[in-house]
């Protein structure tokens, strides 16, 4: 039998999945309310990553689902930490699996915008733009995405954060400019 995903859920049908879980505690400097990520216990689970086992190499793939808890820090929705691929010019395919949220993605000029993942929603990332989930609904949000296994991860680039936060403002999902410097 191939490797599956069960569409309800989310997760994979296969053996050997590995899994990364991302806790509060993890996400140090990521929240813009500071104070509100100090009051959430360190072990919060905010996100959870499971992937296929896949060789690594030139042209190889990895396939793998996030799952991302709902839930905020303050006002700002509980997102993934965001990264640019360390090869810039290597893209990546989301696809909703279920739940609804944002996908932020922005280039390396600092232009941002977003996406509407949902189940069923395609979203095809280009070569050189960061990108992140945000869960602005109230069920776990799980996307699936396929990468190159030679993409690797440039957190550092973003240690100053995206140039767009998603809050819950007045029982609005509300977007917001980030000021930096
Ligand atoms: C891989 C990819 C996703 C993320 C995952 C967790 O290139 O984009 O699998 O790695 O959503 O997000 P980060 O890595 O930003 O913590
Ligand atoms: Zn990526």
């Amino acid at each position: 039998m191939p490797p599956g995903v069960a569409f309800a859920s989310g997760h994979f049908t296969a053996e050997n999945i590995i899994t990364k879980t991302t806790r509060s505690g993890d996400l140090v400097g990521v929240f813009h309310d500071e104070a509100a990520w100090r009051a959430l216990p360190a072990g919060t689970t905010i996100y959870q990553v499971e992937m296929l086992p896949s060789p690594d190499g030139e042209g190889e793939l990895f396939v793998g689902t996030t799952h991302l808890n709902p839930g905020r820090v303050g006002d700002e929705f509980y997102m993934t930490r965001g990264h640019f691929h360390q090869r810039r010019e290597q893209g990546e395919v989301y696809f909703g699996l279920r739940g609804s949220g944002l996908l932020l993605l922005q280039s390396e000029q600092g232009e941002a915008r977003f996406e509407q993942v949902s189940q069923g929603s395609v979203h095809i990332i280009p070569g050189n733009t960061a990108h992140r989930l945000i869960n602005t609904g109230s069920e776990v949000l799980s996307a699936l995405a396929v990468w190159p296994t030679i993409a690797g991860h440039d957190y550092a680039s973003l240690a100053q954060g995206f140039a767009l936060r998603v809050f819950l403002w007045e029982g609005e999902i509300q977007a917001r400019g980030v000021q930096y410097g």
